[in-house]
């Protein structure tokens, strides 16, 4: 008996043991031999490792030719990319090498410049302003979210609630319901049979989870409207589901259960750029300005121009939505979770965040790999050894999911 990673798993293998997922859900029984979808299967459900029979093979894969002029162009941008955020700490050489391999394959050797940046505006013409000023005199309207939000939070903190209050809940909205049961339906969970109501993906994946993702598919229609000129939603779109789904795998690798949760953190935690570059574009095509000449941080460059950043102008949405303070405060920290009270769930999603920058998953306007708030890493026991795991798992899922959210 052997455990092995599932890069190590190959076909013909046998399961030593049954294969559950963090939730505890079985996924394939003893004696199992490994097909190639039971290898995607394991992957899509985030588990790290399975017991087989007998020993691995060692035989090292093929190797495939390499241009090494096109991986050179590649390390030197990576190289850029990561200027802020040093390449001191065994986590960030780990991944600026799983980046310069990722960008190589993916042939996307550009740093993550999504922004058009406005050419005729003048720094002169650009009022500095006080964002969160204006925030709680209340002059600026906040997005408004349907109220079915507000009905799932209810089902979510509710521990008596049942399948059917939350399929009833979901049903009042069609679209709602179609766009769910095509997503567990998908590749992305790999279900044998069809599910064909809520009730029964309920059943099957649980109460909590499926109120999440409903959340995040109902929170999604807030980022359409950015304008055009500004940012690429469609790019500001990946970035989120990229953290998301980072997110919710790093979670599954801590034993932390609330996978969904935390996928829906990872999807809402740059929500404040939607309100800045909604409502205060000219702020923000400064901004992008500043940064591209001075190649600084947009995060850090922020308070400068708004008198707040955008971490503050979500966490006032997010309560303005009552959402629940777990997702809130991981979102609020998500730049410097070692300030949380509770800083697991912020340390998670600033990972997610870092990894999403450095592999150019698209972009939420940083070009640049922000800062790693290196007690992050131990918050949740992270180490560099799994992290290409981690990536792997996620580049997979990002391919399979990034339609469903981006249609
Ligand atoms: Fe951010
Ligand atoms: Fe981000």
């Amino acid at each position: 008996m052997q455990r092995v990673s599932l890069d190590q798993l190959k076909k013909g293998m046998v399961l030593f043991e049954e294969a559950r997922d963090i939730n505890g859900r079985l996924l394939l029984g003893e004696g199992t031999e490994i097909k190639s979808s039971h290898i995607n299967i394991l992957k899509k459900w985030g588990v790290a490792s399975v017991c087989i029979s007998g020993e691995a093979d060692d035989e090292e894969d093929d190797k495939i030719g390499i241009n090494f002029e096109l991986f050179e162009r590649a390390a030197k941008n990576v190289k850029n990319i990561f200027q802020h955020a040093g390449l001191s700490h065994p986590f960030m050489k780990e991944l600026f090498r799983l980046s310069v391999l990722h960008r190589f394959h993916a042939d996307n050797f550009k740093p993550p410049r999504s922004v058009k940046i406005a050419e005729t505006n003048d720094q002169n013409n650009v009022a500095k302003i006080n964002l969160r000023n204006e925030l709680s005199k209340k002059e600026i309207k906040l997005p408004e979210i349907s109220t079915i939000v507000s009905e799932l939070n209810e089902v979510i903190n509710n521990p008596q609630s049942s399948a059917e209050d939350i399929a009833t809940v979901v049903n009042k909205s069609p679209t709602l319901t179609a766009k769910l049961l095509k997503i567990v339906n998908s590749s992305f969970y790999s279900f044998h049979s069809r599910i064909d109501s809520v009730s029964r993906a309920v059943a099957v994946i649980g109460t909590k989870e499926i109120a999440s993702l409903a959340i995040g598919i109902s929170t999604i229609s807030v980022f359409k409207g950015i304008p055009e000129e500004i940012a690429d939603m469609q790019l500001f779109l990946k970035h989120s589901l990229a953290c998301g789904l980072l997110a919710r795998i790093i979670a599954a690798h801590n034993n932390i259960p609330q996978t969904e949760q935390l996928f829906v953190a990872g999807l809402l935690h740059d929500i404040g750029r939607v309100v800045i570059y909604k409502d205060f574009s000219d702020q923000a095509a400064m901004l992008f300005s500043q940064c591209a000449g001075g190649d600084k941080l947009l995060h850090q460059e922020e308070k400068n121009w708004l008198g707040c950043k955008h971490t503050d102008v979500g966490k006032i949405l997010l309560n303005k939505w009552n959402l629940p303070e777990t997702l809130v405060h991981s979102v609020f920290y998500h730049h410097n979770p070692s300030k949380a009270r509770e800083p697991v769930w912020p340390s998670i999603i600033h990972l997610a965040d870092i990894i999403a920058n450095a592999l150019g998953l698209g972009s939420s306007g940083e070009r640049f790999v922000p800062h790693l708030d290196e007690k992050a890493l131990n918050n949740i026991s992270f180490s560099p050894g799994i992290l290409e795991m981690i990536v792997n798992q996620a580049t997979h899922q990002f391919t399979s999911f990034v339609s469903f959210l981006t249609e």
